[in-house]
């Protein structure tokens, strides 16, 4: 299997090195080979037919900055655009930064890989958040797969266990703390009894928050996430205009102090029942949905199984690139099932 990487930061750079570090194990347990034939960042590309040396790659970006400046094989200035068209891949991975505002530069790329016939497999929550009905229409009319176990829990299996798990059962609910900033800043609230601005500050300072938190903060990265389990999960086609967002900015120190004399943590909580909302509630510290620091937990109510709750680390390069390998394995499943 082919394979063109768009985007090399965090998640794509673990990637490779997953891909480097395990090939053995993949031929032997699984019989696949993938081989990585070009990558593309946001300042040039590099591409090799025969597959790229990932060490040697993960070196010149760690050292250039750009994978364009790869020996001879390196092209400053290519462009995603051109990348899909030129490279003889079978899929493409997807990790370009998440912009739920526009989509972009998920969007387009995943658009133009699945009209080059490109199976994909996406960790960018912006393109399902804004367009996922239509781009799962778009991926079935060019007969392609269209994977994205990353985008909602990092590598916990949250989307892969509501799918095939429950797949027998009719998924009424869903519950869920769905993002790790916001949970650690309220955990700070509670644990140091600071108010939200300080708290804040710890998540910065720890690299749990970006330099612009909003997406996090503000609840629109729950909300993308619910969009997605609403859309894939309950067969709801839904996008974020249906979610009413309210982010954790106003929570105070008392706020958090009076939740705690109650036995219980306030958190910010995503929800799907008849509608969707996401905002900071109070959660019993004897829920098993009450996780702390940056953990996700989500709780599926189903009509047979009822409450079952899925916890684990929400992020992290290394956990998602596993998410992504997954999705390819499961794409080499699909295909070899015709
Ligand atoms: N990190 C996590 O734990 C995690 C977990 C789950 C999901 N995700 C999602 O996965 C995606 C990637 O996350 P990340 O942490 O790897 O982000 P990141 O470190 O910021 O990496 C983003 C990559 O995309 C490249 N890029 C940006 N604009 C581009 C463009 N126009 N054309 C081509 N490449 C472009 C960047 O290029 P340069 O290297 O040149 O800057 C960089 O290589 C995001 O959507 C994120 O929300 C991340």
């Amino acid at each position: 299997m082919r394979i063109l990487q768009v985007g090399f930061g965090t998640v794509g750079q673990s990637f490779a090195e997953l891909l480097s570090n395990r090939r053995d194990d993949l031929v032997s347990r699984f019989g696949i080979n993938p081989k990585v034939v070009g990558i593309v960042d946001s300042r040039g590309g590099v591409i090799d037919p025969k597959g790229l040396d990932l060490e040697g790659v993960l070196e010149v970006k760690r050292k250039k900055g750009t994978v364009g400046a790869y020996l001879d094989k390196g092209l400053k200035g290519l462009r995603v655009a051109e990348a899909i068209k030129e490279v003889e891949a079978e899929v493409m991975v997807e990790s370009t930064p998440t912009n739920v505002m526009t989509g972009e530069p998920g969007l387009s790329n995943i658009e133009a890989a699945f009209k080059e016939g490109l199976h994909v497999v996406t960790t960018n929550k912006g393109p399902l958040a804004l367009a996922l009905p239509a781009l799962a229409e778009l991926a079935e009319h060019n007969r392609v797969h269209f994977l994205f176990s990353g985008t909602v829990g990092g590598g916990t299996p949250i989307l892969d266990f509501g799918r095939k798990c429950l797949s027998t059962d009719h998924i009424l609910a869903i519950k869920g703390i769905l993002n790790g900033t916001s949970n650690f800043i309220l955990d700070q609230m509670e644990e140091c009894g600071c108010e939200y601005d300080v708290a804040l500050r710890k998540a910065e300072e720890q690299g749990y928050s970006e330099e612009d938190p909003s997406l996090d903060v503000d609840g629109w990265d729950t909300a993308s996430k619910l969009v997605i389990m609403a859309n894939w999960l309950m067969g709801r086609e839904v996008t974020l205009a249906n979610v009413e967002v309210k982010g954790i900015r106003e929570v105070t120190r008392e706020d958090v102090r009076a939740a705690a004399r109650r036995g219980r943590s306030v958190k910010l909580v995503g929800s799907i029942a008849d509608t969707m909302e996401v905002k900071p509630e109070e959660v019993d510290w004897t829920d098993p949905m009450c996780v702390r620091g940056v953990m996700n937990a989500v709780r599926f109510t189903s009509e047979f199984a009822g409450d079952e709750t899925v916890a684990g680390r929400g992020a992290g390069g290394m956990e998602t690139a596993s998410a992504v390998l997954r999705d390819i394995l499961e794409v080499r499943e699909r295909l070899a099932r015709g």
